[in-house]
């Protein structure tokens, strides 16, 4: 019985995935760029035994069904990169509350990638590990390694994975999430992915983003909070557009949702470094300057429909805890 312990952060895209080339694969259509929210984690052991079959536990309750199939997909892969045929238990916990605007998949099937391998007594590459964590959660490639992250498109499956553009203290750079509802979306990424070609808009966008990465790579790189605000926003403004404009439409934003919008860009005019982004759901991330982030919390705080904010700064790269060989006595 072998058996492995794996942590890793959620990420924020500041440049969205959305839409795959192929979605068994999940490859996606475009480009995408990233930070690891530090302080929040999945953490998760996978241990392969005699059992008869792969189980599932995902903070203490037991998941069958499409969650746990989900994991098996990956646990396959790993078997068969690792000629083993043990069946898994896995556990896995989020330190973070579900419904918060954070996507936990990414996070979750990360930490499962770097768990699973390990358990199997496999030693993979950082690129290996990110494309095996891209198959569970396109976005869990960019939990891979560490800081700020860029998962290059890729003209194959061998080269679409994520690396690091920037370690963790380049930039103090704090992502302040409100939560304006922590009701379950009706239409998840994974189908929102699968209807994105349905947009007239979203080939354009597709093409547009070399640009808009290349101004995103720049302003981390120069640590330019100004433009870097400007682009995290149109960007996720013309990801909400396509979806918007998809068959069926998907609109996640609330009226609260919107109401941040106006309060973070009139805010910013007024010269507090702040810019929001926003997933596929109503939550907004609010990016600022880390030493401002304490006043952006407190204000973000006072708007209405805000019902808490949740804090978190750079995170590194998805670390092993613990892992070892069991005898089965
Ligand atoms: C809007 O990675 O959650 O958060 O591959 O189906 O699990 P699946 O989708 P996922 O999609 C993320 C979509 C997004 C933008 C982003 O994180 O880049």
């Amino acid at each position: 019985m072998t058996t492995a312990t794996a942590q890793s952060h959620p990420n924020i895209a500041a440049i969205k995935y959305w839409g795959n080339r192929d979605n068994a694969l999940r490859l996606p259509v475009n480009g995408s760029i990233s930070m690891n929210l530090g302080g929040l984690y999945a953490r998760t052991t996978v241990t392969f035994s005699a059992s008869k079959n792969d189980a599932l536990s995902i903070n203490n309750h037991a998941v069958i069904g499409k969650g746990l199939e989900r994991v098996s997909y990956i646990l396959d892969l790993v078997r068969s990169m690792a000629n083993i045929k043990e069946k898994a238990e896995v556990s896995s916990e989020n330190n973070f509350p579900a419904g918060a605007g954070i996507a936990s998949s990414a996070a979750a099937f990360a930490a499962l990638a770097l768990a699973a391998s390990k358990a199997a007594g496999l030693n993979l590459s950082e690129p290996e590990l990110s494309r095996l964590a891209r198959r569970g959660s396109g976005s869990a490639s960019r939990s891979i390694p560490a800081g700020f992250v860029e998962w290059r498109v890729g003209a194959s499956e061998e080269d679409s994975y994520a690396f690091s553009i920037a370690p963790v203290g380049h930039w103090n750079l704090v992502d302040c999430v409100a939560i304006v509802s922590v009701a379950h979306k009706k239409t998840g990424s994974t189908e929102g992915h699968a209807i994105a070609g349905t947009s007239p808009l979203q080939n354009t966008r597709v093409a547009d983003t070399p640009r808009r990465l290349d101004i995103c790579r720049r302003a981390i790189l120069t640590r330019d909070f100004e433009s870097f605000a400007n682009i995290i926003e149109h960007d996720s403004d013309m990801m909400h557009a396509v979806m918007m404009t998809s068959n069926p439409p998907l609109m996640y934003w609330q009226p609260a949702t919107v109401g941040i919008f106006h309060a973070v860009r009139d805010w910013r005019s007024k010269g507090l470094p702040v810019g929001y982004t926003v997933d596929a759901g109503a939550n907004v991330h609010i990016m600022c300057l880390g030493d401002y982030a304490k006043e952006v919390e407190t204000k973000l705080r006072e708007l209405p429909g805000v019902s808490d904010v949740l804090v978190a700064g750079v995170g590194g790269a998805a670390q092993v805890i613990e892992s070892a060989l069991r005898s089965t006595l």
